[in-house]
C-alpha cells in the first residue's frame, strides 16, 4: 500500500451540493496539479474554520478527481464541523492539508467493493481504478444509499426502503465468488466486522479494509487515532491507514470499543 503526506494548500469551494438529506457533495479547486497522484482511499484533512473553534480539523475519503485541479468530497452532516463545512458557499477560501494516509493498493483481478451507508464515499474512485465485478451497498433507509452511476450495484435497506430488505450482508449470497480476487470495505466497524466473518476464507488475505478513527493532527503526531492491531498494539488510522489489511486488525478487541 502506498502512504503520503500532500501539502497544506488554500483551496476555493467550487461546488457545495446537497445529493442525500444533510450529505454534501464538495469540490475543491487546489490551483495547481497537486492531488493528481491521490489514491482511492487516502483523506484530506479539512479547515472547517479558521478561528480557533473547532481546533481540529476533520477528516474525508477524497471521493473523486476532476481535471487537473480539482478534488471532491462527500460528508455528512453530523456534529459542529460538517455542519460548519456544509454552509461553506461557493468562492470560499479554506485550507485543506494532503493527500495523507495510505490508499488501497490497486491489485489485478476482479473485485467486490462492499460499503455501509457513508462508507460509500469513496468507492467511485477505487471503481474507477480497478476491475470492479460487483458493489454491495447498505444503509439504514434509501436516502442514506449514496449513488455510485454506471456500477454494478446491489443495495439492502434495514427498512426496504430500496433493494433487498435487510443488511448489506444479506447480499453476500448473491456474490460470484470465483470471479473475485479482492475486497475492499467501508463503513461501521460492526458492519465491517460482520462481512469479514462472511465472505470466503481464501479472500481473507485480499480484504482491505478502509478505517474510520476520531483524529487530531492526521499525520501520525498526536496518536489520536488508534486502532488494535492483530499482532498486539495499535495500528495508527493515519498513517498505518486508513486502509489497511483485515488481517492486520484485532477485531475482537476493536469491535468491543465500537459496537
Ligand atoms: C480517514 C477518515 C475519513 C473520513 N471520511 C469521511 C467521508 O468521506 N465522509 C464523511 O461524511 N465522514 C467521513 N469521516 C468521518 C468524519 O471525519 C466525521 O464525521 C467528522 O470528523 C465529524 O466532525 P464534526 O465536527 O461534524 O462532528 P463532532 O461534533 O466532532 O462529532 C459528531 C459525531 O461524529 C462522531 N465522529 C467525529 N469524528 C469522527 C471520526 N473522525 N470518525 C468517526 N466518527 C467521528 C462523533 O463520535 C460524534 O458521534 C472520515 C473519518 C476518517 C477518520
Ligand atoms: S490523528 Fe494524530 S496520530 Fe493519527
Amino acid at each position: 500500500m502506498m502512504t503520503a503526506q500532500g501539502p497544506d494548500l488554500e483551496v476555493t469551494v467550487l461546488e457545495n451540493r446537497e445529493i442525500l438529506p444533510g450529505v454534501h457533495s464538495m469540490v475543491f479547486r487546489t490551483h495547481g496539479n497537486v492531488y493528481a497522484d491521490s489514491l482511492p482511499g487516502q483523506f484530506l484533512q479539512v479547515e472547517v474554520s479558521p478561528g480557533p473553534f473547532p481546533v481540529t480539523r476533520r477528516p474525508l475519503t477524497i471521493d473523486g478527481l476532476h481535471g487537473d485541479d480539482c478534488v471532491r468530497v462527500v460528508f455528512e452532516s453530523v456534529g459542529s464541523g460538517t455542519s460548519m463545512l456544509a454552509f461553506k458557499p461557493v468562492g470560499t477560501s479554506l485550507r485543506i492539508l494532503g493527500p495523507l494516509g495510505r490508499g488501497y493498493e490497486l491489485r489485478p483481478g476482479g473485485w467486490l467493493l462492499i460499503g455501509g451507508g457513508l462508507g460509500a464515499a469513496g468507492l467511485g474512485f477505487l471503481a474507477s481504478r480497478i476491475d470492479c465485478r460487483s458493489v454491495l451497498l447498505g444503509a439504514a433507509t434509501s436516502s442514506r444509499l449514496l449513488p455510485l452511476p454506471g456500477l454494478p450495484v446491489l443495495t439492502a435497506t434495514e427498512d426496504g426502503s430500496r433493494g433487498t430488505h435487510g443488511l448489506v450482508t444479506d447480499l453476500l449470497g448473491s456474490v460470484e465468488w470465483t470471479a473475485i480476487e479482492n475486497v475492499a470495505v467501508c463503513g461501521p466497524v460492526g458492519m465491517m466486522d460482520a462481512v469479514i466473518r462472511q465472505i470466503p476464507e481464501r479472500l481473507l488475505g485480499m480484504t482491505q479494509v478502509s478505517t474510520e478513527a476520531r483524529m487530531g493532527c492526521g499525520y501520525g503526531v498526536c496518536e489520536g487515532c488508534s486502532l488494535p492491531a492483530a499482532a498486539g498494539g495499535y495500528l495508527k488510522c493515519c498513517t498505518d491507514g486508513p486502509v489497511i489489511p483485515a488481517a492486520d486488525i484485532d477485531w475482537e478487541r476493536w469491535r468491543g470499543g465500537n459496537t
